[in-house]
Order: structure tokens, then sequence, then C-alpha cells
């Protein structure tokens, strides 16, 4: 879908899955936010929010008008200082600056004027709005970032690409490799590549900036046509994208246009478990807008031989939620065993090992990982090898796995 903003005419109409989108990002600030403050004593926190395809600003929807990207990362980032300050004595001091870069000179003196409107003042020093291809201006705001913050680069990068290839997976790679708290939310018309894919020379170079050789397309071009289908083809792509961007994690939002019903995937990137948690939780708070295959556990997305044209709907309710946790408990165990057959594991080095391949949080996997000790299919031990109790009711990141004295076939004891 192609929106057209111009300053003297009223905003273009929004779509359902473009206000799902607008949902998630809200969302996830929000969370992101919070997440990230939780610790009372923090003085400051710095962050650089970049919209590099922001857009006009606004939509109309029906007879309203509902904010886009750019105001919603202004909206968010404002409202957390507000509410996270309600309840502190020493106050925290958040120092944020925003890139709002769009190629479309109409779209941009659309965005200023409702900035203006709304009382945020694009000054080029806290709130920056450039007309110019975010390609060309990337660098610049990396390295403005690596100024404002030398050790980390604590930033979210919004790319609300049209289609697949706009956006170079390296150039992705880059904002990682320069700003590793840095986090990547990007738009991907996944479904409209997999059906484009043909083996041809036009097509091998219109898929050069996603980094995608003859090899794997002729691969992507065979599971989407073997029996492995879409979700294996999926599978295979998500993969792709990161590690060619070398993130650590990926949490694919799929969003179904009504009109079109080809899947768009609102694509989190990041090197960072806490980030992606929060994102997996985002999931499960806005059930049903997205559609997923798989069962949730270690089948989502075509995983690991559950490979089939009927795969289950996965919906994130909470019916999905129990069966997702009866799964874990049954496929965790033999998984388990694997990682922890020479030596104990961490509890962070297993929500690690996990996180990119089932669809739960690490309240689940903790939860299911208790449940394993209550029932003595594995044992919990504190960092320095003492074990902990049975009964035990959280975990710590440092706690260890390891099995139990008297070793069960894994998932043996368990009735499947
Ligand atoms: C889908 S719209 C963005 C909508 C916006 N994110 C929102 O939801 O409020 C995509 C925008 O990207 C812009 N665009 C396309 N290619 C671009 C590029 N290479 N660099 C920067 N902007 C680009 C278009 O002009 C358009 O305004």
């Amino acid at each position: 879908m192609i929106f057209r903003w111009h300053p003297d005419e009223s905003p273009p109409q929004i779509e359902a899955h473009s206000k799902a989108k607008l949902d998630v990002l809200r969302s996830y600030l929000r969370a992101y936010l919070d997440r990230l403050n939780v610790n009372p004593h923090r003085e400051e926190f710095k962050l650089d929010l970049v919209d590099g395809f922001a857009g006009g600003g606004t939509f109309r929807d029906g007879k309203g008008v509902v904010s886009g990207t750019p105001l919603i990362m202004l909206e968010e980032s404002e409202e957390a200082r507000e509410r996270l300050n309600r309840r502190r004595t020493n106050p925290l001091r958040f120092d944020y600056k925003y890139y709002f870069v769009d190629k479309d000179s109409a779209h941009i003196d659309h965005l200023k004027k409702i900035l203006d409107e709304r009382g945020y003042h694009v000054d080029g020093e806290r709130i920056v709005a450039v007309n110019k291809r975010f390609e060309e201006v990337a660098d610049d705001i990396i390295a403005e970032i690596r100024r404002r913050q030398p050790r980390a680069g604590r930033s979210i990068f919004l790319l609300d690409q049209t289609g697949f290839a706009q956006v170079e997976l390296e150039l992705v790679a880059r904002i990682f490799r320069k700003l590793p708290a840095a986090e990547v939310i990007l738009t991907f018309a996944a479904d409209a590549l997999i059906n484009f894919l043909e083996e041809t020379p036009s097509i091998i170079k219109a898929v050069a900036p996603i980094a995608l050789p003859q090899a794997r397309v002729r691969e992507l071009i065979e599971q989407r046509d073997g029996v492995g289908g879409r979700a294996l083809a999926q599978r295979t792509l998500c993969d792709h994208i990161r590690t060619r961007t070398s993130a650590t994690y990926d949490t694919p939002f799929f969003i179904r246009p009504r009109r079109s019903r080809r899947a768009l995937w609102f694509l989190h990137l990041s090197r960072h478990p806490t980030a992606r948690d929060v994102m997996i939780q985002r999931h499960w708070e806005i059930s049903n807008t997205f559609e997923h295959y798989g069962p949730g556990d270690f089948g989502m997305l075509g995983w690991e031989g559950l490979l089939s044209k009927t795969l289950p709907l996965f919906h994130f309710t909470g019916f999905d939620a129990e069966q997702l946790r009866a799964n874990l408990l049954n496929s965790l165990p033999e998984k388990l065993f694997c990682l922890v057959s020479e030596h104990p594991i961490t509890v962070d080095t297993m929500r690690h090992m996990f996180a990119n391949k089932t669809a739960a949080r690490f309240s689940d996997l903790d939860e299911t990982i208790l449940q394993l000790s209550r029932e003595r299919e594995l044992r919990i031990l504190d960092p320095d090898g003492k074990v902990r109790s049975h009964s035990l009711r959280r975990l710590r990141s440092s706690d260890q796995i390891a099995l139990p004295d008297t070793l069960l076939l894994p998932g043996f004891s368990r009735r499947r």
C-alpha cells in the first residue's frame, strides 16, 4: 500500500493492517521504556529513536485522525517521562533524540506541519526531520548516536519500508555492529517475496539488497513448492534475515492485509534477550491480529519435522497459552537433555537457546523448568553449584539447570 501525504491535503485513509502495526509499535515502546527503567536508582535514561521511512505523521481513520509512527514515538516517550516519574522521589532524567527521515518532500512537509501543530519543535537538535533517502543518511545518524552514547548506543530503528528490498540487510548489520544496544523493527513483505521468487537473472538482481544468493533462492523455491510449503520457506527466510543482519533474536509479527491476504512481517531484530522477551509479550497481549503457523513450542513456523501445509494456526490466546505450556512440558526435557548432558547450563543460556525457536515468553520457559524440577526430572543449582529446593517458586537467570541424580530418560516419566 502506497500512502501519499501533502501539507495542503488531508492525510491518507489508514487500513486495518497498518493500524495493527501502529498498535504493536505503541505497545512495544511502552513496555520497552517500562522494562528498561525498573531500576529506581537510575538517574538518566538516554534513547535515540529513528524512523527511517517516517511518512507524513498522521492518517485518517473514518472521521478521526490517528497518529503515525513518528508521532507514536514522540507520544510514548513523553508519556513515559511522566508515568515513570510519578512514584519517584528523585526524578529520572529522560534524554531523547528523534530522527525522522523520508525521501518525499511533501511527506516531510506534512510531518513538519503536524509536529508544529502539536507543539513539537523540529529544531535539528532534539528533533531532526530530513528529506533524504534513509540509506543516504543512515551512517550519519549512526555516528551521531555513537557520539551521544559512546558505550552502547541505545536506540530503536523503525524501518517501515514498502516491499522487501528497500532496506539492505548489510545496512541493518552495520547498525548492530556499531550500536550493540540497537533494536531494529523492519517491515518485510515476506509473502510477496516468496511468491515472486524465480531463478531468473532479473529476480536474482532484485533480491541482491537482501543478500539472497542463487542457491538460497533455489532452496526457497523448492520449499515453497514442496511439502513444507510456505511455512518452511518463511522460516528459512526469517533465519536468513537474522543471520545476515547478525541479530541474535528475531520476532516476526505476521500482518495479513485484508485485500491482498499476503503476509507482511513486522520483524523485530535485536541482540538482547530482554528486548526479544518484551516483543514476544506484545504478541500475547495483542493476540488474534496476527497469524502464525504451528503449535507454539518447537513446531512453530515449521520447525523440525512438523512440516505440512495444514499446520494449525497459532493465535496467542489463553487457549494457545495452555496448549503451549502442555507442549513445552513434553518437548523441553528432550531438548534440555542434549544441552545439559555434559554440564549444567544457566537459566540465561537456556532462554537464549530457545528464544528464537518458540512463541514462549521467558516466564513460560521458566515455569516449565520449575515444573520439571518439581517432578524431579531435573535439578536447579545456584551459581555455586548448591542444589536448590524442588519446590522453588522463581528462577534467577544465574541459576543452573542440571540433570537429576538418578537419570530418567528424557521425557520418559511423562505420559505423551
Ligand atoms: C509505509 S510509509 C510510512 C508510514 C509510517 N511509518 C507510519 O506508519 O506512520 C513509507 C514511507 O517511506 C518513504 N520512503 C520510501 N523509500 C524511502 C527511502 N529509501 N528512504 C526514506 N523514505 C522512503 C515513502 O515516501 C513513505 O512516506
